[in-house]
């Protein structure tokens, strides 16, 4: 445990911030999780003024929510999960973190409502349906048909969004993002890329 005297994470950098979870949950970061950097430059883009409500999809442990959630005070910053052990390490970290701008939700997205969410950030999590090696575990069913049924109902939820909708993706191909996207910014490599809904 890394807790200083206000039982807050330490967000020096990622191996101090990866010790509030479990040895199995450390060993999945540098794949899994956003990194830190990345995280600050994806939270400037998508909370760029106080009151912006972002949704990661596909939170994991809730490393995006929780760093931006405290370089970003004024914004709120929202995760869905669809593994119960990701969720549950995620709830536990909001508690210890302190922070009230940063909110958990266990199960798919599909189920979830996305209106009213002014951005969107999305680390590729419907990957692992297409490979074998890597996957975080296998607690739930993973297939090609599921990455397709996922990746077309987000495009979907995409295109429907207003105007000025903010989407920020993390190693994803430009094909899965609808035209109506402009893509205004790109980082790491072109592997962060920002976009602007027209
Ligand atoms: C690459 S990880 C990214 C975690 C987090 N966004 C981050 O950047 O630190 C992707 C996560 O998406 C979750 N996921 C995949 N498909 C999902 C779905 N249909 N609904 C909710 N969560 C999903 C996986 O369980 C996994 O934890």
């Amino acid at each position: 445990m890394n807790i200083d005297s206000l039982g807050s994470p330490s967000y020096q950098n990622d191996d101090s911030f990866d010790e509030l979870f479990s040895p199995r949950i450390r060993k999945l970061s540098k794949v899994h999780w956003t990194p830190l950097s990345v995280v600050k430059r994806a939270a400037s883009f998508l909370a760029p003024n106080p009151g912006c409500k972002v949704i990661d999809i596909g939170s994991g442990v809730g490393k995006f929510c929780l760093v931006a959630a405290y370089y970003y005070p004024h914004s709120e910053f929202h995760g869905i999960e669809q593994r119960m052990s990701l969720h549950t390490a995620a709830e536990y970290s909001k508690e210890v973190s302190g922070l009230n701008n940063v909110h958990f939700m266990y199960g798919d997205f599909t189920e979830l409502n996305l209106d009213g969410y002014t951005g969107i950030y999305f680390y590729n999590s419907f990957a692992e349906n297409l490979y074998t090696f890597g996957r975080i575990d296998n607690t739930i069913q993973h297939s090609p048909s599921l990455y397709n049924y996922y990746a077309n109902y987000l495009y979907k939820i995409l295109e429907e969004k207003p105007v000025g909708t903010r989407l920020t993706t993390y190693h994803v191909s430009e094909n899965e993002i609808p035209i109506c996207y402009n893509l205004v910014e790109t980082d790491f490599d072109q592997h962060l890329k920002m976009w602007i809904k027209r």
